[in-house]
């Protein structure tokens, strides 16, 4: 099993400011340091939080590898043969979506023609294709024909399922799309969803060789590393001119 961390949240925390902090690029260096497998960036087309520039330095600096999602349109199909990352994921895009909020719709004849049409430029340059799509007998089917390399699972609907039973259900789906992809010789990834409390059902289920894990892990970030970028803080204004520590209050030294 691989492990493939999303990092554009940390670019949707830039973006709140639009400034240069926090930089996705050291983010990555971190999430490669602390073992991930490889990186996955989102470059939508509204560029609501990973931009051009950070595309452009991650592949420079990568050293795993990156899992580049994009939508079939040219202008997204362009930049990736430019940027040549390892894997190229087609995932659907609206503007109105807080995130992506299903899989590609193959039954659709316009968009199975966009994502052949993708694909065939993403082979052409020797990226690696990926299909995100529910884990649906037909959608798997339509993406082997299309002649994708892997299939992305959407887990969205397991991990929202409200009931043991709904999640049971919703995890025999998963294993279910996951067989029959396997099957017809495409390698199965999931993601969208997963945290630190659902995860391990998912990566137990047999077939798939890839996680894509965003937002749970950049959320635990911010909660796991505050206390010490806190402290870190505090003793910066202590540490200014006229400051004197409160008699008899201990502050932690960095740390602690
Ligand atoms: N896989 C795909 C195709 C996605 O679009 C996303 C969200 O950008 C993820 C995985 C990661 O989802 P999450 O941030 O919920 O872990």
């Amino acid at each position: 099993m691989r492990l493939y961390i999303n990092i554009d949240h940390v670019a949707t925390v830039r973006q709140a400011r639009r400034t240069d902090e926090p930089d996705p690029v050291r983010a990555a260096v971190l999430a490669e340091l602390g073992g991930a497998d490889g990186i996955t960036i989102h470059l939508r087309e509204d560029r609501r939080h990973i931009d051009d520039r950070d595309a452009r330095l991650l592949a420079a600096t990568v050293r795993t590898g990156i899992n580049f999602e994009l939508a079939a349109a040219a202008r997204m199909v362009d930049i990736a043969v430019e940027l040549a990352p390892m894997q190229a994921t087609l995932v659907p895009e609206k503007r109105e979506e807080v995130t992506t909020e299903g899989g590609l719709d193959l039954a659709s004849p316009s968009v199975r023609d966009a994502v052949g049409t993708s694909l065939r430029r993403l082979e052409a340059a020797g990226i690696r294709t990926s299909l995100f799509i529910d884990p649906d007998r037909d959608a798997v089917g339509r993406s082997a024909k299309l002649g994708a390399n892997a299939v992305e699972l959407h887990t969205g609907e397991y991990a929202n399922a409200s009931s043991d039973a709904e999640k049971a259900a919703e995890l025999a789906r998963l294993a279910a799309a996951a067989a029959r992809g396997h099957a017809l010789g495409l390698a199965v990834h999931a993601g969208h969803g997963l945290t630190y409390e659902n995860v391990t059902p998912v990566a137990a289920l047999p077939h798939v060789e890839e996680l894509n894990i965003g937002h749970s892990v950049v959320s635990r970030a911010v909660l796991v590393g505050l206390e010490r970028a806190a402290r870190e803080m505090k003793s910066i204004v202590l540490a200014a001119p006229g400051q004197v520590a409160e008699p008899g209050r201990w502050i932690p030294p960095i740390g602690y």
